[in-house]
């Protein structure tokens, strides 16, 4: 067999890390914009799913999650004010554009969170029908990222989905399970003081006439369980979309 001197062993491996790194590199600044499109239409999806536009399992293309989504209505609501942001265009809103809220304690258990966040309404006969609200907050391994969508009474559920968390598979992933998602259509999210009492509880709930204020546990993931009560008790609370779904509760006028 040929034997190779240690110099040439060297150079060879240097100059093959060399091609790999700069395929490497080709490889993602050629495909970043794709990748960008892909988690805008995995993001757009996920809202259709939330509001029940797409059934669970259901295949759909993307030209028809595209089209789907083009009679969704975006709008950015500014969480400092409780108003819609001024000077901000919801259709090409960026959240990394937003500025932060001041740090605060928050039962999501994030350490950051936007000023302004990006809303979706879902019209019917020129009527606000359904919204559609970004949350997100920490399970076991990382912060998961959905969302939320309510009926136009600003307190009824119509569905729940998630687009990006780190939990477990067949534990705290089966937030992602559809049988898991079907039972928070029709939960009721304040109670009659108007505080937020939708949780998740350990073992399974009655029927949404019965035990409107829960939602079947995860088994054998109590943690995950317990972040996706503490992120909505967050996000329908006064300091997250709690003063939009009241308007939208008392007088429907968003
Ligand atoms: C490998 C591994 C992965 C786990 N993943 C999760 C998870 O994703 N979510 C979760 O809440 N608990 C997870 N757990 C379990 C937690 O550590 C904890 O025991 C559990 O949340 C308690 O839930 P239980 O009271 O329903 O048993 C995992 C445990 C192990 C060993």
């Amino acid at each position: 067999m040929k034997q190779f001197s240690t110099t040439y062993t060297y150079i060879f491996s240097l100059v093959l890390c060399l091609v790999c790194s700069i395929l490497l590199s080709v490889a993602a600044v050629g495909l970043k914009d794709r990748q960008v499109a892909n988690e805008q239409l995995d993001k757009q999806k996920s809202v259709l799913m939330a509001c029940r536009m797409i059934k669970a399992g259901e295949r759909v293309t993307p030209d028809k999650v595209r089209e789907m989504f083009g009679s969704i209505t975006p709008k950015v609501i500014d969480l400092l004010t409780d108003t819609y942001a001024e000077g901000v265009d919801p259709e090409t809103f960026k959240e990394k554009d937003s500025p932060l809220l001041p740090p605060m304690d928050n039962a999501a258990g994030l350490s950051e969170i936007s000023q302004y966040a990006q809303i979706f309404q879902v019209k019917k006969e020129g009527k606000v029908d359904r919204v559609v609200l970004p949350i997100s907050g920490k399970g076991l391994w990382g912060t998961l990222y959905g969302y939320l969508a309510v009926a136009s009474d600003g307190n009824t559920i119509c569905g729940i989905t998630y687009y990006s968390h780190k939990e477990t598979p067949g534990l705290g992933g089966e937030v992602d399970n559809p049988m898991w998602k079907s039972y928070w259509p029709d939960r009721k999210i304040y109670d009659a003081d108007g505080n937020v009492a939708i949780r998740v509880i350990k073992g399974a709930a009655e029927s949404p006439e019965s035990d409107p204020y829960s939602v079947n546990g995860l088994s054998g993931a109590t943690i995950t369980s317990r972040g996706v009560s503490n992120m909505l008790q967050f996000w329908l609370g006064e300091e997250g979309f709690g003063p939009y779904l009241k308007k939208l509760r008392e007088d429907g006028s968003v």
